[in-house]
């Protein structure tokens, strides 16, 4: 993987098995900065959020989302289609769902914790480590210092423990007193609607509507990402425009109950991926 300095959406990263592209990518880099090599990491891609209050980590719950805009992982990168959790096939390799939880928890977040507290740089707040599992084993691709979009979309819906309580408690440092956070046996999926062109050449400013009756399907909210109300019409003003969140006690269900509300939504142009959490939905 050769990325050159100053990225944005993707741009300047090439993805390769091939010396030579990857020495002729860097070439047209190179006179106008840094680039940087990195190993190539291959299997599925989990995203796992922490809290610390620069000492104590606490985990949430791990999520999967889908970065490219079309069915079946084709066509270009965006900031995400959709997402589910938690991902009942991590019990495949760890034995269960809390001891990946658990080991990524012992070997990434509080390694990284204390790292920076003895750096002198205590980190508060929420670490989003994003992760892939590979054959060797879990390795970090990115850490971000925020909540992830759109996996938090469908963390926090599953979280019983006042989230309010944990970020308080991480600000004053005292996360030690809590335990591990809580979340519902409920699954999750998101399905996110964004405009015509995305990503390339998004369409902005057309009117959405039907969303009251999508929010009447039970098990079901929406999280609004690029919208406005203009003259008490409501305007898609951005790419990705809204999240159709659906909840149940199967991904089945969820996975039904989101993409029965989005098809309740009307945008012009508008797109949706129409996999998000299939190959799960038997669960
Ligand atoms: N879901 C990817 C991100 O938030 O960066």
């Amino acid at each position: 993987v050769v990325k050159a300095d100053g990225l944005a959406a993707g741009k300047g990263v090439i993805v390769t098995e091939d010396r030579a592209a990857a020495l002729e990518h860097a070439s047209t880099y190179l006179p106008h900065g840094p680039v940087l090599v990195e190993e190539f990491l291959s299997g599925p891609e989990v995203s796992l959020f922490f809290l610390s209050d620069g000492d104590t980590v606490r985990p949430l719950a791990p999520a999967q989302d889908f970065k490219r805009a079309l069915d079946g992982d084709r066509g270009p990168n965006t900031g995400g289609m959709g997402a589910y959790s938690p991902l009942p096939w991590l019990t495949d390799g760890f034995g269960s769902v809390e001891a990946f939880v658990d080991e990524v928890t012992r070997t990434v977040a509080e390694p990284v914790i204390r790292e920076l507290d003895r750096d002198g740089t205590p980190f508060i707040g929420l670490l989003y480590a994003g992760l892939i599992l590979t054959e060797q084993g879990v390795r970090v691709i990115e850490f971000n210092a925020r909540f992830g979009d759109p996996e938090t979309q469908i963390v926090l819906p599953r979280l019983e423990t006042p989230l309010a309580e944990l970020l308080m408690a991480s600000a004053n440092g005292t996360l030690e007193d809590h335990a591990v956070p809580a979340f519902s046996d409920e699954v999750a999926v998101t399905v996110v609607l964004a405009s015509e062109g995305y990503p390339a050449a998004t369409i902005t400013g057309r009117e959405i509507s039907g969303l009251d009756e999508a929010e009447q399907v039970d098990g079901v909210h929406i999280t609004h990402a690029a919208t406005a109300n203009q003259d008490g019409r409501l305007i898609a003003t951005g790419g990705r425009v809204l999240n159709v969140v659906g909840t149940g006690s199967t991904f089945a269900e969820a996975r039904e109950r989101a993409y029965a509300a989005i098809g309740l939504i009307r945008l012009e142009g508008g797109q949706f991926r129409s996999d998000i959490a299939a190959a799960v939905a038997t669960s």
